[in-house]
């Protein structure tokens, strides 16, 4: 079977990557995930990537001095891979790069718990739901260009959060969505790519 194959990007839980890992082992969608890219050595996401068998690239934000270094290395390490689609999922830097972003145009996807534009550019839209007093707030997929959350919507969910105590509900609620709508985009993305090779 031909397959895509995806790099995942991630900085903390990794509750999306797993999310997709569990979805390629016991669904066998035509993906394949090539590797985890995370900023962060403490990441979650890495162990996570270790049980699966699935490479973990560790580029540290820390050790990089000069910010657009750590920038370069990461595009390098997703190069190597030669991705189909790139998938951020709760990777928390903002992705920068002109030759990236020539490279992979609407080929970047980022999961973004809220209803884009609300809340855009939040690192807590959860949080930001709740304390505004949303009875509905919800998720959004989209296309990752230099405008941070601004490219275009692939998909959107509503989620109703009126029944939340705090923000953690609120994340956990949304959180639920996130696992499913991911893996449903991508896998629509998959067979469109696979028409084209
Ligand atoms: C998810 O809710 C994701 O939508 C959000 O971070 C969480 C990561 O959870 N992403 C953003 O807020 C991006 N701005 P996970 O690490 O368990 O997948």
């Amino acid at each position: 079977m031909k397959k895509i194959s995806l790099i995942v990007l991630s900085s903390g839980r990794g509750s999306n990557f797993q999310a997709l890992i569990d979805w390629v082992k016991n669904e066998s969608p035509p993906v394949e995930i090539k590797a985890l890219i995370t900023d962060n050595p403490n990441a979650q996401s890495i162990q996570r990537a270790k049980e699966a068998d699935i490479d973990a690239e560790v580029v540290s934000y820390k050790e990089f001095e000069k910010k657009e270094k750590f920038h370069q290395e990461i595009f390098e390490r997703i190069e190597k891979y030669e991705p189909d689609l790139i998938i951020l999922a709760g990777y928390m830097r903002i992705l920068r790069g002109e030759e990236l972003f020539k490279r992979y145009q609407n080929r970047i996807l980022n999961i973004h718990p809220s209803l884009l534009p609300q809340f855009k550019g939040s690192t807590n839209a959860q949080k930001d739901a709740f304390e505004a007093g949303l009875k509905v707030s919800g998720l959004t997929i989209h296309y990752v260009t230099e405008n941070v959350d601004g490219g275009k919507i692939i998909y959107q969910e509503k989620v109703d959060i009126s029944g939340c105590k705090d923000e953690l509900e609120v994340a956990e609620t949304i959180l639920k969505r996130e696992h499913l709508a991911y893996k449903g985009v991508i896998g629509r993305l998959a067979h469109e790519i696979l028409k084209t090779k």
